[in-house]
């Protein structure tokens, strides 16, 4: 098993805006698997973005079906994502293997569709709600270079320490 070295806040490489995929090819779905690898060891472990080890392609990967009694897809492999509706805002607490002493609270769309290529490469389209949907909305804001803490309601209450990361 890979398990890939996570970047942290403040890594300046972080902040970097990641290129689509031109190809999946087998060095593609060969990091996928790695990227895989790396989120399910991690702690929290309900999403990853390929950025976070210092892959600057357009690839996240959600799983949030470890959550009890919500609407959700299972495991899913976004390539070259695109939000195209967001409806509904929420505010919700976030955490990030790359920020990890800490947790935020993050306004974000309730639910949005978004389309994007699965590993064979087909274009595919997902709507998805409430907590699914804030994991893809934190993975993709990775894809641009952008950390919940980019987004906290308020620098000053709105963000807190964490004990130990479970
Ligand atoms: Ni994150």
């Amino acid at each position: 098993m890979a398990v890939l070295p996570i970047l942290t806040y403040p890594d300046a490489t972080l902040k970097q805006v990641s290129h689509e995929v031109e190809q999946i090819d087998d060095t593609v779905l060969s990091f996928i698997t790695e990227l895989e690898e790396t989120m399910r060891n991690g702690p929290g472990g309900v999403g990853i973005a390929a950025p976070q080890v210092g892959h600057f392609e357009r690839i996240v990967i959600v799983d949030v079906s470890s959550k009890p009694k919500i609407e959700q897809h299972g495991r899913l492999v976004l390539i070259n994502p695109e939000i195209s509706r967001w409806d509904g805002m929420k505010v919700g607490r976030e955490g990030c293997m790359s920020v990890p002493d800490f947790t935020g609270n993050v306004i974000r769309a309730e639910r949005i569709a978004l389309s994007y290529l699965d590993e064979q490469g087909e274009s595919q389209e997902l709507e998805a709600s409430g907590y699914e949907a804030r994991a893809i909305q934190h993975e993709l804001d990775h894809l641009d270079g952008l950390l919940f803490l980019d987004r906290l309601v308020s620098r000053r209450n709105d963000l807190f320490k964490r004990k130990t990361y479970k």
